[in-house]
């Protein structure tokens, strides 16, 4: 693949370590930015031919196949369409848009034009996620029931993030999108977010947008997504999930306690992770942070969809409901309620399985919980199948 990366800021340095540093056939051929200056270094950097402070110069150049959006929130609309209208296939990285209004021009005009489109949500394809995702498809812990998903670190590293009429938000679109689409891949991505209700405040920052908030997305077949994300956590970048299903659960730690840490009393010198607030003392750096951020499997499977032709696992409709889903945790941290979230266009499953799950313990009861107690004992908690009745049996 010859890509047009546009952006040279955090995300175009990390996407570039993972372009360039996995597989060494694709390339970065031509990179925007608006400093020429800042171009230049970047491309120098990262041994990358060509660069532009002319994004159309960048999205048509002769060699690009596929152009890369890494460019604020605000830009990424106008940077989609430029892709499209050069004919080039486009990922675009998180949260597709400012809105679910904004994503949905975005989706129509990719599926118009018939381009290949990938949202870059990095999250779902962390080593971590892709083995327990594989788990919970296998059925390893039965139909999932709750999903908790959360991003939390002491706020983002530029200017325009804590800007809402740029960014789109605070903390709900800058973290909530990762953690929200986490969920919808153990839930299902088939299986319809129906409603949400969301708390958000601004607690700690001098900002107008919410630097923390706590939702559920309550999906068709009841299962519950929760995120939780905060622009306010001290100590360094959390990103924890854990999955609960009928037969089992699941949790993940993705990064600042991956069982690396390091203790330097004169001080680390330097980088230690993304988001880390200190170099000296107690540190939690991160062994491959492109690979255990999930990048390198996901360029892989955009850059593989785009060569045999398939859909890649993640794709703008995918970032049109995340985009539909944060919109309805804004109203409903306005109203207080659960708000429904509205979909123009669902493409999953519209009749739902059932998550309950009853064990038959004899023909005349169901069992409803059994368990060793301190003492040795085993007991069992019945249930009555004709009269009701809950029950219990010591052995
Ligand atoms: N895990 C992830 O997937 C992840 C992580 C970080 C950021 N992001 C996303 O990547 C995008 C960029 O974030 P970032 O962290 O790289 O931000 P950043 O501030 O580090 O970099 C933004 C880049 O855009 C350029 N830019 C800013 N305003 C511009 C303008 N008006 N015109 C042209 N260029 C402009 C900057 O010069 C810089 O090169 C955002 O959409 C963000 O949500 C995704």
């Amino acid at each position: 693949m010859k890509i047009a990366l546009l952006g040279t800021g955090l995300i175009g340095t990390f996407y570039t370590m993972s372009i360039h540093g996995l597989r060494s056939r694709d390339e970065v051929v031509i990179v925007y930015s608006r400093s020429e200056e800042r171009g230049a270094k970047f491309a120098k950097e990262n041994n990358i031919p060509n660069w532009t402070t002319n994004l159309e110069e960048a999205v048509s150049h002769p060699d690009v196949d596929a152009v890369i959006v890494g460019l604020p929130n605000n830009l990424h609309k106008a940077a989609i369409f430029a892709a499209v209208d050069a004919g080039k296939a486009v990922l675009c990285t998180k949260p597709l848009a400012r809105n679910a209004e904004e994503a949905w021009e975005i989706l129509q005009k990719v599926e118009k034009a018939g381009i290949f489109h990938g949202y870059l949500e990095d999250l779902v394809y962390t080593p971590k996620h892709l083995k327990a995702h594989a788990s919970v498809e296998n059925g390893a812990i039965g139909n999932v029931l709750w999903v908790r998903s959360r991003e939390a670190h002491p706020g983002p590293h530029s200017d325009w993030f804590w800007n809402p009429e740029i960014s789109g938000g605070g903390a709900i679109i800058d973290l909530g999108c990762h953690c929200i689409e986490i969920g919808r891949s153990f839930i299902g991505k088939d299986i319809r977010p129906v409603e949400v209700v969301c708390w958000a405040d601004t607690q700690v920052k001098p900002i107008e947008a919410e630097d923390h908030a706590i939702g559920l997305v309550r999906f068709q077949n009841g299962a519950i997504g929760q995120f939780e994300v905060s622009w306010c956590f001290r100590g360094g970048m959390e990103l924890k999930d854990e999955v609960a299903g009928v037969d089992g659960s699941i949790r993940i730690d993705n990064f600042l306690r991956t069982g690396f840490e390091m203790f330097s009393a004169p001080g680390k010198k330097g980088y230690v992770a993304e988001k880390a607030e200190t170099d000296t003392g107690w540190l939690f750096p991160v062994g491959d942070e492109v690979h255990e951020l999930g990048y390198n499997h996901m360029f892989t499977d955009m850059f593989n969809a785009i060569e045999s032709g398939q859909n890649p696992i993640e794709s703008f409709y995918d970032g049109y409901v995340v985009n539909a889903i944060m919109d309805a945790c804004y109203l409903s941290a306005k109203t207080k309620k659960w708000e429904p979230v509205e979909l123009k266009e669902w493409r999953g499953k519209t009749k739902v399985e059932p998550l309950s799950a009853f064990v038959e313990y004899d023909e005349n009861h169901w069992l409803v919980k059994k368990e060793t107690l301190p003492d040795g004992r085993k007991k069992v908690i019945l249930k009555v199948k004709s009269s009701g009745e809950i029950i219990e049996k010591v052995d």
